[in-house]
């Protein structure tokens, strides 16, 4: 038996980068997977390469600035599945601004899609986690704990995750919930390749975020430690986050 085998597991941003490498994995260690985004194609694709391998998979388009769809998204899955036993929100946006770029609109789009998104799922899987005694495995970032220049609204936003989810990891540690976050850092994905840079930016003020000696990690870097903080061998392991970056962060 695999150790996710009878597990329903919610993952989000599964379209795209490490969403879909962790929603790979998770299926592949036996979890009947809800891969959820926002890009309809990039599930299809998750979707195919799941099925593909023989593994469980229900693909549910949904919109993370949205909170009756991240509602609906958590509903869609009991109303499938029955249960839910991980819940792994991994979706968000990215983009570098000068501060007088960031309207409050911006900023809070950033909020909306990246730290209440998150929120309002983990509120409506609650109950559900309690009933399966499962976990939370939240999206930060490295930037959560070194913010750098015309990132306010990225930085701030994952710096709420990051205290939404040890709020959260003591809140319901009792009912044997764990909830945890990662902190990558220097994934080659999508998001990294399109970044949207501020006009005239002065490059310095962000460059401890890249060490230029270390090589970019493929997504598929992170899904095993996701697999590990969902697994029993973390079943100890709550309220923390874990760092993905090749030490690049460690000079903090
Ligand atoms: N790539 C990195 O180095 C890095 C570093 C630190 C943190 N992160 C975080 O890791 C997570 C995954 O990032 P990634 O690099 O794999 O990026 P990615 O762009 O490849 O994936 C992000 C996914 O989120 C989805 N998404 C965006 N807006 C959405 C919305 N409104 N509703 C639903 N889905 C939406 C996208 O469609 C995409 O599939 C993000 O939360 C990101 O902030 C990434």
């Amino acid at each position: 038996m695999k150790q996710f085998t009878g597990k329903v597991a919610l993952v989000t941003g599964a379209a795209s980068g490490m969403g879909q490498s962790i929603a790979i994995r998770l299926a592949g260690d036996g979890a009947t997977v809800v891969a959820a985004d926002i890009d309809t194609e990039g599930l299809e694709a998750t979707v195919a390469k799941i099925r593909e391998a023989g593994d469980q998979v229900t693909a549910h388009h949904y919109d993370a600035a949205s909170e009756s769809s991240c509602t609906q998204l958590v509903q869609q899955a009991i109303k499938l599945h029955g249960q839910l036993d991980i819940v792994a929100n991994v979706a968000g946006i990215a983009g570098f601004y000068h501060l007088h770029e960031t309207t409050t609109e911006l900023f809070e789009r950033y909020l909306a899609i990246n730290l209440t998104s998150v929120l309002v799922i983990c509120r409506e899987a609650m109950p559900h986690l309690k009933e399966s005694r499962g976990c939370i495995i939240n999206f930060a970032s490295i930037n959560a704990r070194m913010p750098v220049a015309y990132h306010a609204a990225y930085d701030a936003s994952k710096a709420g995750v990051l205290a939404l989810t040890k709020s959260m990891a003591q809140e319901f540690s009792e009912f044997g919930v764990r909830c945890n976050s990662i902190c990558p850092g220097g994934f080659d994905t999508p998001m990294n390749k399109n970044l949207r840079w501020a006009e005239g930016m002065d490059f310095k003020l962000i460059a401890k975020l890249h060490n230029p000696k270390i090589p970019m990690a493929h997504p598929d870097r992170i899904a095993g430690v996701a697999a590990f903080l969902a697994s029993e061998d973390a079943s100890h392991v709550n309220g923390e986050q874990i760092i993905v970056d090749a030490g690049v962060s460690s000079i903090i």
